[in-house]
C-alpha cells in the first residue's frame, strides 16, 4: 500500500497511543504579517516546514516555533498558541518570542553564520562568537521550556528539527527521563576534520546525544556523525548498529531521505494551464523561449552565481540558443541581516545586469530574476512550463526544489539538471547530475538538456516520478516515526526489566 496522509493517521493512532506528539522547528509554518493595515498568513520558503506541515495535518500535535511575524502576537491565544492551517486547522501552533539581541545571537549569529557555513563545504567561512553560543543556549532553553509547558504530565513523542536546537535533546532529557527525543538534522553532516574547528563541538555532541534517536538524510552525513563522536568525545560507537552509548544512554543514528507531498504540488497547479501559462509569460515579458527554471532563497550554499555564470557560458559556447532560452530566477531574500548574504545579493544583481547587457538585444534578455517571495501555486506554475529545471547547490542535504519540480511533471516532459552534491542526486536516477564548481561541465549539460529528445525526456521523467511517489514525506514521517515508537518500546521493555 502506498503511503499516503491517511496510513501516516493510522500508525500514528495505532503506535502512539495516547502520547502526544510535539514538534520543535526554529521556523513557523504559517507566519502572519501587516500589509496595508491587514494581517495575511504567509507560508514561508523552507524545505523544513513545506515537508513537515503535511505530516502535522495528518498526525495532529503541536508545533513550536518562534513567533517571528509582525503580525504573530495579535492571533494567539493566551498561552501563544493559534490553530492551523488557517483555513482547516488540523494541529496547534505555539509561538515563542524573541528578543531582537535573542535572535541576533541565536538565529542569525550562532545558528546561521556559525553552524550552517560549518556544515555545508561552500568555502564561506563560519563565525564563532562566544556571546552567539549564550544565546543560543539560552534559546534552546527557552524552547525546553515551551515544550515542558505543552506535555505537561503526559507521555509525549518530541520530534525535534535542525541544527537551531543542538542542546534542546539533552536539555529535554535533564528534565523528563521519561520523554521520547528524536531529532532530525535536515543540513549535512561534515567530516570530522571540517567539524574540528568548532569551539563548542563537546557541548553540542552532548547536547545530540540526548536524542532517543538522531536522523540524516544519508548514510553519508550518518557515518560523518559517528566519526566525528568517536573523535571529539569518550563515547561507545557501534559502527554496526549505528549507534553511540553516552554516559549509560543509547542513541541510535539513522538515515531517512526526506521528500513532499507530490499530489500537494499537483494539487497548486491551475486547472486551465495553458492560459495559466499565457499570463505568466505577459507578466514576465516573456515570448517563446524555452524556459530554464531555478527556485531557491538567496543562499551561498545554493550555486546561484554559477548558475548565472554556466547560462552565460552556454550562450557564448552554443550562441545558436541566443533568443531561444531565458533563465527565470525565483529568489526569495533569506537570512538579509547576515553580510555574506546581502553580498551575494549585490552580486547576483550585478551579474545578472552584466549577463543581460552582454547578450540582451533590447527585445531579448537572457535572465530574469524574480528577486522576491513567490507563492507555491506560481512557483509549481513555473516549474511545469520549464523545459529545463536547475538545481546546482554546492552541497545540500536533500533539496526539495528538486522533487516539486519532478512532482509538477505529470506531463512526464521537462529535465532537470542536478547538482551531485545534493542529498537529492542519490535518489533521482533520471536528471542530469554535473559538478557545479566546474562551469563549462554545467554549460554543457544545460546543452544536453535543452537538446533532449521528447522519449528521453519522458524515459527518466517517469523514472523520477515513481520515486517521489513511492518515496513521499509520509513514507518519511512514517518510517521515522515507526522507529521513534520501537525505541520507545525498547526502552520501557529495559526499564522494567531493570
Ligand atoms: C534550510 C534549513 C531549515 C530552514 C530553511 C529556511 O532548509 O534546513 O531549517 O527553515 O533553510 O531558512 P530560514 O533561516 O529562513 O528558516
Amino acid at each position: 500500500m502506498p503511503w499516503s496522509k491517511e496510513r501516516l493517521e493510522s500508525v500514528i493512532r495505532d503506535q502512539f497511543g495516547v502520547a502526544k506528539l510535539v514538534v520543535v522547528a526554529n521556523r513557523e509554518p504559517y507566519i502572519h504579517v501587516t500589509t496595508d493595515g491587514e494581517i495575511r498568513c504567509l507560508r514561508p520558503a523552507s524545505g523544513l516546514t513545506t515537508a513537515l506541515n503535511p505530516v502535522m495535518q495528518a498526525c495532529g500535535g503541536v508545533w513550536v516555533a518562534h513567533g517571528s511575524g509582525d503580525a504573530d502576537r495579535l492571533v494567539v491565544d493566551d498561552r501563544n498558541r493559534v490553530a492551523v492551517p488557517p483555513e482547516m486547522p488540523s494541529y496547534t501552533l505555539r509561538r515563542v518570542w524573541l528578543t531582537k539581541e535573542e535572535e541576533q545571537g541565536y538565529y542569525y549569529g550562532a545558528a546561521n553564520e556559525a553552524l550552517w557555513p560549518l556544515c555545508h563545504i561552500a568555502y564561506t567561512r563560519p563565525h564563532f562568537r562566544a556571546s552567539d553560543w549564550d544565546k543560543y543556549r539560552d534559546v534552546n532553553f527557552r524552547f525546553a521550556e515551551a515544550v515542558l509547558d505543552e506535555v505537561g504530565q503526559d507521555p509525549a513523542i518530541v520530534f525535534v528539527q535542525d541544527y537551531h536546537f543542538a542542546l534542546l535533546p539533552r536539555m529535554l532529557k535533564n528534565a523528563r527521563p521519561d520523554l521520547v527525543v528524536a531529532q532530525f538534522w535536515h543540513i549535512p553532516w561534515p567530516n570530522r576534520e571540517a567539524f574540528r574547528v568548532c569551539p563548542w563541538q563537546a557541548e553540542i555532541l552532548d547536547g545530540l546525544l540526548g536524542n532517543d534517536l538522531l536522523s540524516f538524510h544519508i548514510q553519508y552525513h550518518c557515518n560523518n556523525f559517528l566519526e566525528t563522536v568517536d573523535r571529539a568525545i569518550e563515547a561507545r560507537v557501534d559502527t554496526e548498529r549505528f549507534s553511540v552509548t553516552y554516559g549509560g544512554r543509547t542513541t541510535s543514528v539513522q538515515p531517512h531521505p526526506i521528500s513532499i507531498d507530490p499530489e500537494q504540488v499537483q494539487g497548486c497547479l491551475p486547472h486551465d494551464l495553458a492560459a495559466a501559462e499565457r499570463r505568466m509569460r505577459r507578466h514576465l515579458r516573456l515570448r517563446d523561449e524555452a524556459l530554464l527554471v531555478g527556485v531557491d532563497r538567496i543562499d551561498y550554499t545554493k550555486g546561484i552565481p554559477e548558475r548565472l555564470h554556466a547560462v552565460d557560458r552556454l550562450l557564448t559556447l552554443h550562441p545558436e540558443w541566443r533568443g531561444k532560452i531565458a533563465f527565470v530566477q525565483v529568489g526569495a531574500p533569506s537570512r538579509v541581516h547576515i553580510p555574506a548574504y546581502r553580498q551575494l545579493n549585490d552580486e547576483l544583481q550585478a551579474l545578472v545586469d552584466d549577463i543581460n547587457w552582454r547578450h540582451g538585444d533590447g527585445l531579448w534578455s537572457p535572465i530574469h530574476f524574480l528577486n522576491e517571495h513567490h507563492s507555491p501555486e506560481d512557483i509549481f506554475l513555473l516549474d511545469r512550463m520549464a523545459a529545463v529545471g536547475v538545481v546546482s547547490s554546492l552541497h545540500d542535504g536533500m533539496n526539495l526544489v528538486a522533487k516539486e519540480f519532478v512532482a509538477s511533471r505529470s506531463d512526464e516532459r521537462g529535465v532537470l539538471v542536478l547538482s551531485r552534491f545534493t542529498g537529492a542526486a542519490r535518489e533521482l536516477d533520471g536528471a542530469l547530475l554535473f559538478n557545479p564548481f566546474a562551469i563549462d561541465e554545467f554549460a554543457e549539460t544545460l546543452h544536453t538538456a535543452l537538446s533532449m529528445p521528447l522519449p528521453e525526456q519522458e524515459r527518466r521523467m517517469q523514472l523520477m516520478r515513481q520515486r517521489v511517489q513511492e518515496h513521499n514525506v509520509y513514507r518519511w514521517a512514517g518510517a521515522l516515526l515507526t522507529e521513534i515508537a520501537r525505541l520507545a518500546e525498547l526502552k520501557r521493555t529495559a526499564g522494567e526489566a531493570a
